[in-house]
């Protein structure tokens, strides 16, 4: 892992941290016009930005260099107050195409896997690391991750989740800042500001080794446990 990917891992770790430690209830991201004046007047209550807010000041976005070769902003979707979310790499084709996360053939198996534990997609928030597709599906670079990253940071503080499911190494690692393996990973909760992370295997990778499915299955099966008291 580079510098700046750790750099990055490092801000959302240290970003999920304050969370925790303020309670989560009552959070940032205080607006410009919430900041204290100079005369001193008192600090109104913090405020979350909503996710329309969010996709609103990511507009059009031409923070990085993918601008120049996606079709479509895959911002995210599904229920805002999710108490579990799915983080994958970023768009593919068919994200691409039509703006929404895991909609092609990985993102069918996606739907299925959601579907074995009792949920539909729409009960489930479901996001990537990056919002534009790489070109030839490239891994996303740390110049692309960087300007993105503080989306994805207040997409989670907005939405709040309990448990986040981490797809494949790239999520994983960047959202745990780690260079431990997926295989090594996978399989147990680790907790990052108050929100547990639980990294498996990507769907894709499913699609080309299924045998690995079975292993997806135990980590969804301790995902479903945890919700139960979440
Ligand atoms: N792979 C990902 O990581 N994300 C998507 O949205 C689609 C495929």
């Amino acid at each position: 892992m580079n510098d700046s990917i750790r750099e990055i891992a490092g801000d959302l770790k240290a970003y999920l941290e304050y969370l925790k430690e303020m309670g989560i209830d009552e959070l940032p991201f205080i607006k410009e016009a919430d900041k204290p004046t100079k005369r001193g007047q008192p600090l109104p209550a913090p405020q979350i930005q909503t996710l329309t807010e969010i996709r609103m000041e990511l507009g059009e976005c031409t923070r990085c260099k993918l601008h120049g070769t996606r079709k479509t902003i895959v911002f995210g979707e599904g229920n805002p107050n999710a108490k579990l979310m799915f983080i994958g790499e970023g768009p593919g084709f068919d994200e691409d195409v039509q703006g929404r996360p895991f909609v092609g053939k990985a993102g069918q198996l996606l739907t299925k896997i959601i579907e074995a534990i009792n949920l539909r997609r729409e009960d489930v928030y479901i996001a990537n690391i990056i919002k534009c597709r790489p070109p030839q599906n490239r891994n996303p670079e740390p110049d692309e991750i960087k300007p993105c990253n503080p989306f994805l940071l207040k997409q989670i503080a907005a939405i709040r989740p309990k448990i986040i499911c981490a797809l494949g190494t790239f999520a994983a690692q960047s959202l745990l800042q780690t260079e431990t393996k997926i295989s090594a990973l996978r399989g147990k909760f680790y907790d990052v500001g108050g929100i547990k992370i639980m990294p498996t295997y990507h769907p894709a990778f499913l699609l080309r080794n299924p045998e690995r499915k079975r292993d997806v299955w135990e980590d969804m099966k301790k995902i479903a446990e945890e919700l139960k008291t979440a």
